[in-house]
């Protein structure tokens, strides 16, 4: 009987059609401790919901060489579904017309009334949702070892360019390396967004940096970024050279190094080495630019896909990245502001919570600006030119004149 019972079960198991699985396949350049701790969200989420997840990860700070591999995989005819995208880059997949519609699930959920409008400029193209915003990143941050400047008798925090060279200066005599850095251009660049808003302000960081004005590039203020660029440069250490932004993190999070100055995914790595903000470390506006945000938002735009399973678990996906209480849980993690101005910041810790508070005043004031380093002031093209004038300066290849005259080069890229 017993016997007959199993064979029945397994005739039946095997006549049911099989249940097709959903699956993603994401292409993202999220391999750090914290940026996995990160993704380890989202991926767990999306399982609850029975959709397979299938990592694609490409390590590179910043995405460049995740965005070579995305442009590779759509010229084979073979693009993943889903791929972490920055600003420009965005608008570029829209223009050729091969990302899938988010629209109609983004009117259903009321996207446009909860997603500040400048992370909508680069969510839409021709006034249609093709990416889901899931954080609000920022660049201009500092972070410190609150002990590494205890010790070197830096006792307030630096408000202004000046104190901060100050501080850093106080902190290389007291024995540590001041300025964690990674000799990468596009970590480079992520300084020069802080020192650019820092020492022309937002007008001309807009004026220079967005509206490409050729005046307002080619101005004593500029020549000024670039001398503070090589004050900066004095500080770091003589290893610098091709290291990684998490390696460098960690060289603030043991005690070598005094500070970083580097966008808000820094926290991640803080907070999965267990450390506590205020407490271990601190988080500060890059001194000379309180009161502004210069953003980056990770989004995930979705390659059409002629597979109605795939598509539908493309909508999963950008569905559940969207959830309120997912983007809390999220960010968190990541060291992000939410990318929707609903979600409370009970969950998030002090430097969190200030990442929320600076993002809803910028916004309010107008005072969100898109991170030139991370693809949201220019295209990729004047990005790239940008990247490479500023890494050759800062690697003592040209002056500060010099890069002046560079940078308005390439600026016609
Ligand atoms: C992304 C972050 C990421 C960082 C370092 C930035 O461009 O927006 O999400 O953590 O690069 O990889």
């Amino acid at each position: 009987m017993k016997k007959q019972l199993i064979s029945l079960a397994i005739t039946a198991a095997f006549a049911l059609p099989a249940a097709a699985e959903q699956s993603v396949e994401v292409l993202h350049w999220w391999t750090s401790g914290g940026e996995a701790a990160a993704l380890n969200v989202l991926k767990g989420n999306l399982e609850k919901q029975g959709v397979k997840w299938n990592d694609m990860p490409v390590a590179g700070g910043g995405g460049e060489a995740a965005m070579t591999a995305v442009r590779a995989r759509v010229t084979s005819g073979n693009p993943p579904t889903a791929v972490q995208m920055l600003g420009f880059d965005i608008l570029d997949w829209g223009k050729q017309g091969v990302v899938a519609d988010l629209n109609a699930l983004a009117t259903k959920e009321g996207w446009d009334k909860t997603v500040p409008a400048a992370l909508q400029k680069f969510s839409k193209y021709n006034g249609k949702w093709i990416a889901a915003p899931v954080n609000i990143h920022s660049t201009n941050w500092i972070w410190a070892n609150k002990d590494v400047l205890a010790k070197s008798g830096v006792t307030t925090e630096p408000k202004t360019f000046e104190e901060f060279i100050a501080a850093a200066e106080k902190v290389q005599k007291a024995g540590f390396i001041a300025i964690a850095h990674g000799g990468q251009p596009w970590q480079e660049a992520t300084i020069f967004d802080g020192v650019v808003l820092s020492t022309g302000g937002i007008d001309y960081y807009r004026k220079a940096f967005i509206e490409l004005d050729p005046k307002a590039l080619n101005s004593p203020t500029t020549l000024k970024v670039f001398q503070r660029m090589s004050q900066i440069r004095k500080l770091v250490d003589k290893d610098f050279s091709g290291r990684d932004w998490n390696v460098a993190s960690g060289m603030v999070i043991s005690g070598k190094a005094g500070f970083q100055i580097m966008g808000d995914w820094a926290k991640g790595e803080f907070i999965n080495a267990k450390k506590v903000p205020g407490k271990d470390f601190l988080c500060f506006r890059f001194p000379g630019t309180q009161g502004i945000v210069s953003f980056n938002t990770d989004q995930f735009a979705m390659f059409k896909l002629s597979d109605p399973d795939k598509a539908a678990a493309q909508m999963k996906l950008a569905s559940a990245i969207m959830d309120p209480a997912f983007q809390s849980a999220f960010n968190v993690v990541k060291g992000s502001a939410p990318a929707r101005t609903d979600v409370p910041d009970t969950a998030f810790d002090d430097c969190g919570k200030k990442a929320i508070k600076d993002v809803a005043e910028a916004n309010k004031n107008n005072t969100m600006v898109g991170s030139i380093a991370h693809g949201h002031a220019v295209p990729a093209s004047i990005k790239n030119a940008f990247y490479d004038v500023i890494t050759r300066h800062f690697n003592g290849q040209i002056d500060d004149k010099k890069a002046v005259a560079d940078l308005m080069s390439a600026a016609k890229n």
